[in-house]
């Protein structure tokens, strides 16, 4: 989908000419790229569903020169999209119309790391993977994973605020975050880049960059906390036939695995159909089931975590809240069970244009919603799905469509909002909003504070030149 299909008016922005690509070019020598070729796949998202039409990318590798591009794009009031890995969700790192687009890959350098406090500073453009593999040398590790980890940046991850795998362990990144350096629309560089691990000298200005989606500056560097990497861990993936069986699972691998759980995780059949049809990955489970949880188990000693891990099984076995069961203690068990679980998004934008939707709830009613709409959207959709973070109370709920459907869109929204807010829930519990749900943000959020948004928007760019269109609601 393009800008024309939406209704909405290209901002009072100027348009790109050859003396600001004189300029980049300036600043960046090669590293401005205007084949149209080559700017293509930064228009498209992941989904490959909206499509922008920039016809600038900008590649710089040092924070002054994204300071000397943001300063020249102010006073031209040149509109830009931050980009990291382009593995967004919701429509955030890929323009509307021709925003310029910054993309951060080449800020890919480790500036230091602590490993007796277990601090680390990076350029915002480090993979997350390559990040890990880097710590994992160190017996240190990123204190998130997600399946997009091979692609996403640590700033894009940051941007959104990303939460993932293992946030039931080790908390969002509002606390792994120890500081940051930003580039506001001015140029100014902000550098809040503190290792330390508490500092209470005023406002805590990072948190505002974190999970505010390119819209109050770019984010070029990150100072993070890195866990010590677990010595052993084990998964075990159960069967159940009910919801209420599945949260039983998670109650129960709470109390009895208490400080090494590190991840519980759904999925329903059709997620499992999906993976096994498109990525040809099986479960070592002899019979299907209607719910699939993943327990993920992360400590310091093997015999200890494993017989806790039994003993949990066993007693989901006896109090028959689970089916069926298997513990994985070898890598390449382990990482076929994770496979499944992890490449679910993957599957799925194989087998349609898909309607993806990411809210908090709580738990007792999380995978009523799936029910509803699969019942609500019938033979209107190929496939509908429920799967997520269990333990952070997040549902990941998908529609599959065999192409763009209004009619489709418009039985899940904003049906799926309101059900969602009148739980009390979140829209968006960690893709953020975006292109694709600035506008239903009044679903989460007050009219005031959406309005003190704003006015931080304002004050922070106040020619609104930072990634338009997305995160706050669209005027009209
Ligand atoms: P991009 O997609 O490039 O950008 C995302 C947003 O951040 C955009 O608004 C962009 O403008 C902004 N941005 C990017 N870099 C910067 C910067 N340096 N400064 C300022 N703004 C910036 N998300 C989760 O939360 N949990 C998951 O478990 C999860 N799993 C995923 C699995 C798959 C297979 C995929 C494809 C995505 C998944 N995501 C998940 C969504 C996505 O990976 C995350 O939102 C990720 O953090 C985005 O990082 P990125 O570098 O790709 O950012
Ligand atoms: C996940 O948990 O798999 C990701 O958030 C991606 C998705 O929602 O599809
Ligand atoms: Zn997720």
């Amino acid at each position: 989908l393009t800008a024309q299909h939406y209704d909405i008016k290209r901002g009072d922005y100027s348009k790109v000419n050859d003396v600001d690509i004189e300029l980049f070019q300036s600043v960046l020598g090669d590293r401005v790229l205007t084949d149209p070729a080559l700017v293509e796949p930064y228009n498209v998202d992941w989904m490959r569903i909206m499509r922008g039409q920039s016809k600038v990318v900008l590649r710089p590798k040092t924070t002054q020169e994204i300071s000397k591009i943001m300063r020249h794009c102010n006073g031209r009031k040149l509109a830009v999209v931050p980009q990291g890995g382009n593995t967004g969700l919701v429509g955030g790192s890929v323009p509307v119309f021709d925003e310029i687009i910054i993309s951060t890959s080449l800020m890919n350098n480790v500036l230091s790391l602590d490993e007796t406090a277990g601090v680390l500073v990076c350029q915002s453009g480090c993979v997350l993977k390559d990040l890990d593999n880097y710590l994992s040398e160190r017996n240190l590790m990123m204190p998130l994973d997600l399946g997009a980890k091979g692609s996403c940046q640590i700033g894009g991850n940051v941007s959104t605020n990303a939460g993932g795998l293992r946030l039931l362990r080790y908390g969002s990144l509002h606390g792994n975050v120890l500081g940051l350096e930003a580039v506001l629309a001015s140029g100014e560089v902000i550098n809040s880049l503190s290792t330390v691990r508490k500092d209470n000298t005023g406002y805590d200005i990072k948190q505002l960059f974190i999970g505010s989606e390119g819209t109050l500056g770019i984010v070029t560097a990150v100072s993070i906390l890195t866990p010590v990497r677990p010595k052993s861990v084990n998964v075990a993936l159960v069967c159940c036939d009910t919801f209420e069986q599945v949260q039983s699972v998670f109650v129960t691998g709470r109390k009895l695995l208490g400080e090494i759980l590190s991840a519980v995780e759904f999925f329903d059949s059709s997620c499992y159909q999906l993976v096994k049809k498109h990525l040809s990955l099986s479960l070592p489970l002899s019979s299907h089931h209607q719910f699939y949880v993943l327990i993920e188990t992360a400590g310091s000693n093997h015999s200890h975590d494993e017989e806790k891990l039994s003993l949990c099984l066993e007693e989901l076995m006896s109090s028959n809240v689970i089916i069926n069961g298997t513990i994985a203690t070898d890598y390449t068990k382990m990482k076929n069970i994770w496979n499944c679980r992890e490449l679910i998004a993957e599957a799925i934008n194989k087998e349609g244009v898909t309607y993806k939707y990411d809210v908090s709830l709580p738990l007792k009613c999380m995978y009523e919603l799936v029910d509803i709409m699969r019942e609500r959207l019938k033979d209107k959709a190929l496939c509908v799905l429920g799967y997520g973070h269990i333990g952070d109370g997040n549902l990941h709920f998908n529609a599959v469509g065999g192409s763009h459907s209004k009619e489709l869109l418009d039985l899940i929204e904003p049906f799926i909002f309101e059900w969602t807010a009148d739980r009390k829930g979140s829209i968006s519990a960690e893709h953020g909003l975006g292109f694709k749900k600035a506008n239903f943000i009044n679903y989460s959020k007050t009219d005031e504070t959406v309005s003190l948004m704003r006015r931080f928007k304002d004050l922070l760019d106040p020619k609104g030149i930072l990634n338009p269109y997305k995160t706050l609601p669209r005027i009209h």
